[in-house]
């Protein structure tokens, strides 16, 4: 540890007080509640249901929250908390903190910077972004915003293959350092706020630059995107997915691409450790923030059951985060990072780019505060002992 730089998070806790001297205060409500009702108050409701809602009775949601407040750190003392350091390797890949922002889809429907605000407010402060597939600018665009913070692809993997591979190559050439594949979205879920509003951003074209910018998608168009806008739609709701996918045909993947590959979705410790013997190189704990099955298992409950299982890969986690405490006790529970979803959207929402960058940089002030109160120095020494 003694080759690492003391971190520095902390520090804008005092660069927020000093600001008061002088009259500045932040612009982004600090507390996530409140963040939430600016977000609600400044966004019409398509775009509001959109980002909030869930599956069926969002039990799921209620579930992440769940298990995540059932969970409580058990402060320690006396352990010279003076010098400290949150910063992990991830394959490979030093991160500043345990901490990424999930692949969340049509952004320009909060903000119309969109994933360019994000990419750069991720190039601000260090935090890894996972690009998604349905964005809303091409993944060349993203990646150089992002600049030389790392960052992910996230493939919805699409019936044609050779649209897949096209997708991963273009990922790979414009310097995303690992692929996200997700499982859990073959269909979309029954989402009742969405329904109730008949909300769908895709049919519009929006997130969808991926697609419309790609030389496999555009030569099978009779006349281009531009041209014809509802005709692409129509390619792309006949190949967003393929649900006759198994395990077996990892090995596509696993051939298409020289990058680590995660996969995304995972509850069940065996399908953990199918995919260590798939050849993939990690996974993500995720329920896709209870937005994909009604009545399922707290995701935090779900990674304890697959961290006690070895998976013996990277096992990352996301589901329910909505604060530095709660990524405390997940990275306590076992997940070597932890992603966050809506909340940073909520961000983008109310204040675009430095609205992201303020939560990030709240976040990891808070985190840091958060480890040094409960008396770790380093992230690596928190554990199941550290939770009651
Ligand atoms: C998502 N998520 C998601 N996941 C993914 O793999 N690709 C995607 O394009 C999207 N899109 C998306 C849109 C919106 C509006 C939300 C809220 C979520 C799921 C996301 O990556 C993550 O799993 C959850 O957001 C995590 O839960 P919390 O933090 O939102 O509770």
């Amino acid at each position: 540890m003694s080759e690492e730089q003391p971190v520095i998070f902390a520090g804008h806790q005092n660069l927020i007080y000093l600001g008061g001297l002088s009259d500045n205060f932040p612009r982004l409500p600090i507390d996530v509640q409140a963040l939430h009702a600016e977000f609600e108050r400044v966004q019409t409701a398509g775009p509001r249901a959109y980002v909030d809602g869930g599956a069926g009775t969002e039990a799921t949601m209620r579930a992440n929250r769940e298990a995540l407040d059932r969970r409580h750190l058990v402060p320690r003392m006396l352990r010279d908390v003076s010098v400290r350091t949150l910063t992990r390797e991830i394959l490979g890949t030093r991160w500043p903190a345990p901490l990424a922002l999930a692949p969340v889809g049509v952004q320009s429907i909060v903000h119309p910077d969109g994933e360019l605000a994000v990419a750069r407010a991720s190039a601000a402060t260090g935090v890894p972004m996972i690009a998604s597939t349905a964005a809303s600018y091409p993944l060349e665009d993203i990646a150089a915003a992002c600049g030389a913070t790392p960052h992910w692809f996230q493939l919805y993997w699409p019936k044609d293959r050779e649209l897949a591979r096209s997708l991963l190559s273009r990922a790979e050439k414009a310097g995303y350092g690992a692929i996200v594949v997700t499982l859990d979205t073959w269909l979309l879920a029954w989402r009742p706020r969405d329904l109730q509003h008949a909300y769908l951003p895709f049919l519009r074209g929006t997130g969808l630059a991926n697609y419309f910018s790609d030389p496999v998608f555009r030569g099978a168009l009779a006349r281009p995107p531009e041209e014809d806008r509802m005709a692409a739609v129509g390619h792309f709701l006949g190949l967003f997915s393929d649900p006759s996918v198994t395990w077996r045909d990892l090995a596509f993947l696993r051939e298409a691409t020289s990058l680590p590959i995660l996969l995304k979705g995972i509850q069940h410790p065996d399908d953990a450790r199918r995919a260590g013997a798939a050849g993939m190189q990690g996974i993500v704990v995720s329920n896709h923030g209870g937005r994909q099955v009604d009545g399922a298992i707290g995701s935090l409950d779900a990674l304890e059951r697959i961290v006690d299982a070895e998976p013996g890969i990277e096992v990352l986690f996301d589901s329910g985060i909505r604060s530095a405490g709660d990524l405390a006790k997940a990275l306590a529970v076992g997940a070597r990072a932890a992603l966050v979803g809506r909340p940073y959207m909520w961000a983008l929402g109310v204040g675009g780019e430095t609205g992201v960058t303020e939560l990030l940089r709240n976040w990891l002030a808070e985190l840091d505060l958060t480890l040094a109160l409960s008396g770790y120095a380093h992230v690596d020494e928190l554990g199941r002992d550290s939770l009651a």
